[in-house]
């Protein structure tokens, strides 16, 4: 399994709601690295740009009055299979749907009001981090609890 960076976004809930803390201690538990993080606001172009696949369909103009509705935090999580993983965390769209244990469906019962954005594949990943992020902001460093994270032959 590859060492990969993922994009995630706490939304505009996430944030309103106090759970921000929460949400980024359950990926820190999991043995993800921070590489990179920011508190923005999402204006209507980087919605555009981070949404662009979801841009012509009908649900659009009401996810972009949510997601540029209030402060989001970016950040940008390391790990082996850290993309997989964090999808996984996340569990399905609709919290109304994840099942309890994943973050949609301990914190949620919205299809919009869904907490969390991860990244759906390297593609994805590759696309959006320089969107929210200059490689400069990217910082790569070692932990002393690295080793810990799992065998040589599992990254
Ligand atoms: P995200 O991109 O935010 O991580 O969410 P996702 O992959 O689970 O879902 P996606 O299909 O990419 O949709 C992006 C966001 O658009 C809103 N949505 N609304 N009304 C609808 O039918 C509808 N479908 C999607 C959700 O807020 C979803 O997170
Ligand atoms: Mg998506």
């Amino acid at each position: 399994m590859a060492l990969e960076r993922t994009f995630v976004l706490l939304k505009p809930d996430a944030v309103a709601r106090r759970l921000a803390g929460e949400i980024l201690g359950r990926f820190e538990a999991k043995s993800l690295k921070i590489v990179a993080l920011k508190m923005l606001q999402v204006t209507a172009e980087l919605s555009k740009q981070h949404y662009a696949e979801h841009v012509h369909k009908g649900f659009y103009p009401l996810l972009e009055e949510f997601i540029t509705s209030g402060p989001v935090v970016a950040i940008v999580l390391e790990g082996p299979g850290a993309i997989g993983v964090v999808r996984t965390m996340l569990g399905p769209t609709n919290g109304r749907d994840a099942a309890p244990g994943t973050i949609r469906g301990d914190f949620g019962l919205s299809r919009q009001m869904n907490l969390v954005h991860g990244s759906d594949s390297p593609e994805a990943a590759a696309r959006e981090i320089p969107i929210y992020f200059k490689p400069e902001e990217l910082l790569t460093y070692s932990a002393s609890l690295d080793p810990w994270t799992c065998a040589g032959d599992e990254k």
